[in-house]
């Protein structure tokens, strides 16, 4: 039996695959409640405090939402730079403040390795929402929960992953995170996007087939699922690059209508300008199916890292 009691989430490459499966059986007893409309007492007692230092809708709402729903609390700093951050207290500190109120913190942070040095200052489970471009665990988490719903498995899949691959914390965790099953990539990205070296290499390692382009065509014919990203405006020193590059993919249905059949179209969330609306009554369409399924998965992790399941 995996242990994450008092674990952390950092990184999506932590996860062993017996975790993953521990974590998405729990999360489909949670989303079999939530349907029944059983109310849970999981997490009575216990109080998240999810601490954010960048925008968010999802990730926090979502978190928040997954503590209710299992009977916890929560506090909430939506807006950390206005918090004491903007007087020039240190992340450690703040940590440190936070562990004396709450059992769990979900932290979401521009630097890299923000989540890290947070759980290096405290003993309570770190939840990584994502640390600068680096990584994104549980978003990962759910979107492989997504995959497995949407295709019934995940062995066996052409995945596509396009956008900006290169500052994209989602699909750099989504890809170590698959590369525990039998897929195959697609990776489109303009040049100046591409996935980072490091991240192809450990997919090499581990045996995942990748092939790299700057046409969205070819992922649109061979992929199983098509995995679109935002252009991370907020990562870019110059603006006139990001004004180059923003429109580098638009997905729309007449191309949808042209491309693999049955093929799932996923995005974390927020899209910018990369699926047209028309795309949204195409039954492949998976995005808002993809951000419901946050709820049980963050149920679970959250029951699982404070050893409440
Ligand atoms: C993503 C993020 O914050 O990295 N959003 C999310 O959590 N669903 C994706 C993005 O901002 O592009």
């Amino acid at each position: 039996m995996p242990q994450l009691a008092s674990k952390d989430v950092l990184r999506a490459d932590q996860f062993s695959k017996d975790e993953i499966e521990v974590i998405g059986n729990l999360a489909h007893e949670y989303e079999g409640a939530l349907a029944d409309g059983r109310t849970l007492n999981v997490m009575e007692g216990q109080v998240l405090c999810t601490l954010f230092y960048e925008p968010s809708t999802r990730t926090r709402l979502s978190f928040e939402t997954a503590m209710l729903r299992l009977g916890g609390k929560v506090i909430s700093v939506a807006e950390a730079k206005s918090s004491s951050a903007s007087k020039g207290e240190s992340l450690h500190d703040t940590i440190k403040t936070i562990e004396g109120y709450a059992d769990v913190i979900v932290l979401r942070h521009p630097q890299i390795g923000a989540a890290q040095e947070a759980a290096q200052a405290t003993d309570k489970p770190v939840l990584n929402a994502g640390d600068g471009a680096d990584q994104h665990p549980t978003q990962s988490l759910l979107d492989l929960y997504t995959i497995q719903k949407e295709k019934g498995t995940v062995d066996g899949l052409t995945v596509v992953l396009a956008g900006d691959l290169k500052n994209g914390r989602t699909v750099h965790s989504l890809a170590v995170l698959l590369a525990n099953f039998d897929v195959r990539f697609i990776f489109v990205a303009p040049p100046t996007l591409r996935m980072p070296q490091g991240i192809l290499d450990q997919l090499r390692k581990r045996g995942i087939s990748v092939q790299e382009t700057e046409d969205l065509a070819v992922g649109l014919q061979e992929g199983d699922v098509l995995y679109m990203t935002r252009i991370q405006r907020e990562r870019f020193e110059n603006p006139d690059e990001y004004d180059r590059l923003k429109d580098a993919y638009v997905l729309t249905r007449a191309q949808i209508d042209g491309a693999k059949d049955g093929i799932v179209i996923m995005h974390p969330l927020p899209r910018v300008n990369e699926i047209a609306e028309d795309v949204d009554s195409y039954p492949g369409a998976a995005y808002f199916r993809q951000v419901a399924n946050g709820v049980p998965v963050r149920m679970a992790l959250l029951a699982l890292v404070t050893g409440r399941a």
